[in-house]
């Protein structure tokens, strides 16, 4: 669509730039953005002014957004604003040292991205070739197969199994000759989890029969993860020179507008990975709040109780309504609904609450939903009731 200058500016001043007419995915949430259209594809389907308004759950962000000492952080940066990232205060160099410190490692070991989804991006053109595919899950987070395929590198999606957890054997036997491994621990959208040792043991065997095989592992919900038996895989990328972890400021510290992550791994992994991202992809203001909230432990035990509280309240009324939702460990639910997600996802609009996207090829049976604030929540459930009591179940099977 083009838009000139003078339209653009009388379309921001009846609002419809920020309701979807024009920039959707600011109406909608990047993520379900991403999902449903790619990087720049597509228009929003029907966000109007009532998306606006109503709750969303439909993108896995952060309800709150920063922390107070976040946002107090970015006034303070305000004063750099004028300056390139490099050159404000804190700068670029400073949060990748701070990460790569709380790693024990050396600041060669961390590059950043705009928001993790750009580190996703570059790994697959780093790492991928016409020749050296993608293996990834189905369903997943879906940008890296999107832009292998963009790129024209084969890609095989392994299902996942019938709990909705990666198949890891599978995508272990898959992965000879692959050129980058793409795995979402725990993963979007089924929210389970692997154990360290699993991921262990995944690296080990690649590494053993696919040596020049790069692994992505991708951390975006770590910090929401309950389960004693996972553990990051960051000691994995430090060790090897074939594992990257990716990680978000998007999710539990609220930054998903802000748009920060970064990845770990050895210095020559990073090197070839950092080819492909954009200079000064940071920005001054995110670098600030990211400082403080990645050590503000006090904060991130907060937002982890409250998600955990919500999530919980909210698999309980699934569960006790009798449909089967996973143990999540991040911060939505995945729900099988027993019908089509369309049907649920219309039906809760209608009545203020935006659910998740179609997964293929679970569309016709399952639902995400993603986590508010508990009083969102007990709202949202109230007319989840009201939209399974007015939605048919579907006869037809999704897998
Ligand atoms: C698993 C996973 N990885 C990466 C991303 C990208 O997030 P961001 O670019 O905001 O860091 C998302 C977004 O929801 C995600 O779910």
């Amino acid at each position: 669509m083009s838009v000139s200058r003078r339209g653009f500016i009388r379309s921001l001043a009846d609002g419809r730039a920020l309701s979807g007419g024009i920039f959707p995915a600011a109406a909608r949430g990047h993520e379900a953005w991403v999902g449903e259209h790619g990087r720049s594809g597509g228009q929003a389907a029907t966000p109007g002014d009532r998306a606006r308004d109503a709750i969303r759950l439909n993108s896995n962000e952060n309800p709150l957004g920063p922390s107070a000492a976040a946002r107090a952080a970015i006034e303070k940066a305000f004063a750099y604003a004028g300056r390139y990232p490099m050159n404000a205060k804190p700068a670029i160099a400073d949060f990748r040292f701070l990460i790569a410190s709380r790693h024990q490692l050396k600041i060669d070991s961390v590059s950043l991205g705009a928001g993790s989804g750009e580190i996703l991006e570059c790994a697959v053109q780093a790492f991928t070739s016409g020749s050296r595919g993608l293996v990834s899950a189905s369903p997943t987070f879906e940008s890296p197969a999107r832009i292998a395929r963009q790129f024209g590198a084969p890609v095989n999606e392994v299902p996942v199994d019938a709990g909705g957890k990666l198949d890891l054997e599978r995508m272990i036997a898959a992965s000879a000759g692959a050129g980058l491994v793409f795995v979402c621990n725990p993963n979007n959208p089924t929210a389970t989890v692997h154990p360290g040792a699993a991921i262990t043991d995944l690296v080990t065997r690649i590494r053993k029969t696919s040596p020049d095989t790069v692994i992505l592992i991708d951390e975006a919900y770590h910090d929401y993860v309950t389960d004693p038996s996972y553990a990051t895989a960051v000691p994995l990328a430090a060790a090897h020179p074939n594992v990257l972890v990716s990680r978000t400021m998007s999710k539990l510290h609220g930054m998903a507008g802000l748009r920060l992550g970064y990845a770990v791994g050895q210095p020559d992994t990073i090197a070839r990975l950092s080819r492909w991202t954009m200079p000064y992809n940071a920005n001054a203001l995110a670098i600030a709040a990211a400082m403080v909230s990645v050590e503000d432990e006090e904060q991130i035990a907060r937002e982890k109780r409250r998600n955990t509280e919500a999530l919980k309240f909210t698999t309980d009324f699934f569960r006790s309504a009798g449909f089967h939702a996973t143990d999540s460990q991040a911060n939505f639910i995945w729900v099988d609904i027993k019908r089509p997600a369309k049907n649920f996802r219309e039906a809760c609009d209608k009545q203020g609450i935006l659910v998740g996207r179609d997964f293929p090829p679970f569309e016709k049976t399952h639902c995400r939903i993603s986590v508010g604030t508990m009083d969102e929540m007990r709202r949202a459930v109230a007319v989840f009731r009201s939209a399974l009591a007015l939605t048919t179940t579907s006869t037809q099977s999704g897998r």
